[in-house]
């Protein structure tokens, strides 16, 4: 039986996959922050070489957008040196891996979508420390590692999402009548549920490279807020911000759309309005 180690696996994305992944057929490792912490690099590559994984899914990640900006320190030791010390240890125990990265690598080239064959850009520390994060990747496992970048990621459902989507359902059904929502900063969703299933098919297939996962269609938060909006048959009113309104630590980019040149709908992409309709319909 082949072993999977699941890092993240209590994160967003990382509930899908550890749900997701067939128990029968793999064992699975889902370590705790106390078992897998990426702050103690002795502690995960011990890990790992004790356990001999045949393949890593690392998701883990800091996510904190504004926090990475504020403390690099952190958001290298997390993002980038923990992503090296894993890829290294999982070389030199054979296995294959795959890293989530983000369209945070992308922006300050100033286009609206990116695909695969652009350079990277961050425009941010979070993204700056995951690009770092992807050469580590390849710089140990070039023929063995699949890098996605993912886009806006929905997710988590009733019981879990607190991001976007979950706030603005949330404020519908506490009774509100007026949703603010920025509309000069684009990007595209990636449902995190269909991003598992395609993580588990690349795995099967030890699928390598690099590719973007996001649905198709560039979008503001303000689309967003009216697509849910209307699934929800809300009718108060939603009115488009400016970004400006909502000061950040972390500048982001007026665009961060990712497109792919390498995956179809056979590979799980469909189209954003339609994602965002089923999404909704899981609450
Ligand atoms: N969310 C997005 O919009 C988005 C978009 C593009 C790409 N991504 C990438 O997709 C991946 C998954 O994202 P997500 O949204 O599912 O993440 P998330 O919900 O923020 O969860 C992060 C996960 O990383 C773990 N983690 C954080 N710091 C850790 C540490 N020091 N030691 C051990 N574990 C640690 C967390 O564990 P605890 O539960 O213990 O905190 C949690 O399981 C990440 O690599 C992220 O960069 C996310």
């Amino acid at each position: 039986m082949k072993k999977v180690l699941i890092t993240g696996a209590t994160g967003m994305l990382g509930c899908y996959v550890s749900e997701l992944i067939d128990k029968k057929k793999y064992q699975v490792f889902c370590p705790t922050r106390t078992e897998f912490d990426l702050k103690n690099l002795v502690q995960i590559e011990e890990f790992i070489k004790k356990n001999t994984p045949d393949i890593i899914l690392h998701l883990a990640a800091e996510t904190n957008v504004d926090l990475c900006e504020q403390d690099v320190a952190h958001a290298a030791l997390i993002n980038c040196s923990a992503t090296e010390t894993i890829a290294k240890a999982a070389k030199d125990v054979g296995a294959w891996m795959t890293y989530i990265s983000t369209s945070n690598v992308f922006g300050a080239r100033g286009k609206l979508t990116y695909n695969e064959l652009d350079l990277p850009d961050p425009e941010n520390y979070y993204g700056r420390s995951k690009l770092f994060g992807e050469y580590m990747v390849q710089k140990h496992l070039m023929h063995d590692s699949l890098i996605v970048r993912a886009g806006w990621m929905i997710g988590g459902g009733p019981s879990r999402d607190q991001k976007f989507v979950g706030k603005i359902i949330g404020q519908i059904k506490n009774g509100a009548t007026v949703l603010n929502a920025v509309d000069d900063k684009y990007g595209t969703v990636t449902v995190a549920s269909s991003l598992a299933a395609f993580i588990l098919r690349a795995m099967e297939g030890r699928r390598t490279g690099v590719c973007h996962f996001a649905s198709k269609g560039l979008i503001t938060r303000f689309d967003i807020a009216k697509l849910v909006a209307k699934s929800l048959n809300f009718s108060g009113e939603v009115i488009p911000v400016k970004s400006s309104k909502f000061p950040l630590p972390a500048p982001r980019p007026n665009s961060e759309g990712i497109t792919s040149v390498f995956l179809k709908e056979s590979d799980g992409i469909s189209f954003v309005e339609d994602d965002i309709k089923s999404y909704v319909a899981e609450f």
